[in-house]
């Protein structure tokens, strides 16, 4: 078969970490797509950047809907963050070629992902977002394809790697907040605006898509109740710490007769129960469903060979002509969800 073209934009944490692999991993990938993934263009803001991995044999772009549009490009790997803007306009331009778009931008698709996922349906294109929610759990694919028997009944969890290294790092070490922050803007954790995540609104973008997939609704994210974790104290997560508890991020979805339920906020979770026991970047997703019961995703939440990895797991399934629609139901059957305030159980 062809090879699979990708156009990357976006060569930082994630997006050095997706070229990685490809150089690295060529054999192995196309043994098990039944094809080569090729990577033919590159796209960034600095072109002479060192980032680490040889950029040499790729076609550079400095507009992204200039790559998006590029014949030999048959996927976008939209890789750059931001709701709106270039991520936006790129992936438009790509659906509106009729190409598959695979992302990580969590932020896009909790304010645009429908009107992204109609456009890609009307296109006969789809958009894949693995890398979005949760770094490398493949917790998406679990919704869509390993849960697809259920009628799925909460999805809860920790899902912002740098608010979970930030709590855990200021309970081991008793380091202030400042300096924890500063550690996982190293490790490459945090969004270019790190208020999304530490104002827990990372996490509600993963988990409005996470609700969309499982409850089949639209993305209903402008109503959740958030809240985050700037105004936790190491006096706080000592007090909790006494009491045989820890402060969590966590997130709780479900659907109830008021409507879809969601909210995210720091919450007391025992010190010794699987929550509480979570250290640094990892995440956590629970998921209950009718048939299966519950299940436990967890792993890194974060950084660049996870979410990397999570790339890939699109990408590949893309090369090997697996193309489940992106709410896991076609777009325009979506249902409308009204949201309620959640209690946490
Ligand atoms: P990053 O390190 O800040 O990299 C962003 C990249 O986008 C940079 O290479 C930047 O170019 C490029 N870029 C930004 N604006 C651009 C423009 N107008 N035109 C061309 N290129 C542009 O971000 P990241 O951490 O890799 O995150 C990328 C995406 O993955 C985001 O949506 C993020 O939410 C998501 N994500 C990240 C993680 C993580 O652990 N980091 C995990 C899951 C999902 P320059 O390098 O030249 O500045
Ligand atoms: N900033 C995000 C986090 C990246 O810390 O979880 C992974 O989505």
């Amino acid at each position: 078969a062809a090879p699979l073209r990708l156009g990357i934009a976006g060569l930082g944490t994630v997006g050095a970490g997706v070229v990685k692999i490809v150089q690295s991993r060529g054999k192995l990938l196309s043994a098990r797509c039944g094809r080569d993934l090729q990577i033919t263009a590159i796209c960034a803001r600095d072109r002479h950047r060192d980032r680490g991995v040889d950029l040499s044999g790729y076609a550079w772009e400095d507009d992204p809907v200039a790559l998006a549009r590029r014949d030999d490009v048959d996927v976008l790997v939209e890789l750059m963050g931001g709701a709106d803007g270039p991520a936006k306009a790129a992936t438009e331009a790509a659906i509106d070629a009729g190409k598959d778009v695979v992302t990580a931008n969590k932020a896009m698709l909790a304010h645009h992902g429908q009107t992204l996922a109609e456009a890609a349906e009307a296109q006969g294109s789809v958009i894949r977002f693995e890398a979005a929610v949760a770094g490398g759990i493949p917790v998406v694919k679990s919704l869509t394809e390993g849960l697809a028997g259920n009628r799925i009944q909460r999805i809860m969890g920790v899902m912002n790697g740098t608010c979970n290294y930030i709590l855990t790092r200021m309970e081991n070490a008793g380091l202030p907040y400042a300096e924890v922050f500063d550690e996982a803007s190293k490790l490459g954790y945090l969004e270019a605006d790190p208020t999304l995540d530490v104002g827990g609104i990372d996490a509600g973008h993963k988990l409005a898509l996470l609700a969309s997939i499982g409850f089949g609704t639209r993305v209903c994210f402008d109503e959740m109740e958030l809240e985050g974790i700037e105004r936790i104290a190491i006096e706080d997560i000592r007090a909790a710490a006494d009491m045989g508890f820890r402060i969590k991020l966590l997130g709780v979805a479900q659907m109830t007769g008021r409507g879809l339920e969601q909210r995210m906020s720091p919450c007391l979770v025992p010190a010794n129960s699987p929550l509480g026991q979570l250290q640094a970047a990892t995440n956590m997703v629970v998921i209950e469903g009718d048939s299966v019961g519950q299940i436990v995703l967890r792993g890194a939440g974060a950084g660049e060979g996870p979410t990397a990895s999570a790339v890939l797991s699109d990408v590949t399934d893309i090369a090997r002509g697996i193309r489940v629609p992106t709410f896991g139901i076609p777009a325009t059957d979506l249902q409308h969800a009204t949201s309620a305030q959640v209690s946490i159980p």
